[in-house]
């Protein structure tokens, strides 16, 4: 069975990661998993069923029922992406039993038998994927990002404040990167890309040759 060549790209909260990942797989004719959508079902799934996530039981709980009901299109439903949700997410994704249950699913999407993946976290070019062949780190000022996340909301017509943006960004960046099981970090081989003064384009692009050089030699 050949496997697949893997992009793994990680970097933290409104990076931008999630859209290049997308745009880099639709190029390429790649797969993409967004692993942020397994803990965002998971603190889904535990607001659903009342779960109380700061009891670690009931966490795990919602990861195993979480699991058992996994498909892939869940990273499609809009659901996922309130801020709600996001906030559990990042506590859920603190909890070393949660991330254990998540393992098998990110582990597997990386070893099937198609031409390549990407796969898009915190934790892939350490953890999921410590092997792949190309990982970039993307990263941008936290009040970059909290102005882009501005900017996204207001284009959508929606409420925006961008201090509390910020400031949610601060705690969930701090959370991500401060906890103790596979914090948000760049791998020793990542290529990491400031995006703070470059078009989403200009991402793009760059990605795209980076992958190229290391698909080619
Ligand atoms: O990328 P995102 O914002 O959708 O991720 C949601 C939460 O899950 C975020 O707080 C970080 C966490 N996460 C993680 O710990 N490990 C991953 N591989 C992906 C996401």
């Amino acid at each position: 069975m050949n496997t697949p060549f893997v992009v793994a790209i990680d970097g933290p909260t409104a990076s931008g990661k999630g859209t290049l990942a997308s745009k880099i797989a639709a190029r390429l004719g790649f797969d993409y998993m967004d692993t942020g959508a397994l803990y965002r079902g998971v603190a889904k799934t535990a607001l659903d069923q009342g779960l109380d996530t700061t009891n670690e039981d009931e966490a795990i709980q919602a990861a195993q029922s979480m699991c058992q009901n996994y498909d892939l299109s869940l990273q499609d439903d809009p659901r996922i992406r309130t801020e709600a949700v996001s906030k559990c997410a990042s506590e859920v994704a603190a909890i070393p039993q949660v991330r254990a249950l998540l393992l098998a699913l990110q582990k597997d999407f990386a070893k099937r038998n198609v031409a390549g993946v990407v796969i898009e976290g915190r934790d892939i070019g350490t953890v999921i994927c410590p092997d792949a062949p190309v990982k970039l780190f993307i990263d941008a000022s936290a009040e970059i990002r909290a102005e882009r996340r501005y900017k996204q909301l207001k284009d959508k017509g929606l409420e925006a404040d961008y201090d509390a943006i910020l400031e949610q960004l601060h705690i969930r960046d701090g959370r991500d990167s401060g906890r103790k099981t596979a914090p948000t970090r760049a791998a020793e081989d990542a290529i990491i890309l400031d995006t703070s003064t470059m078009s989403a384009d200009e991402v793009l692009q760059k990605s795209l040759q980076i992958i190229t050089d290391h698909y080619t030699s």
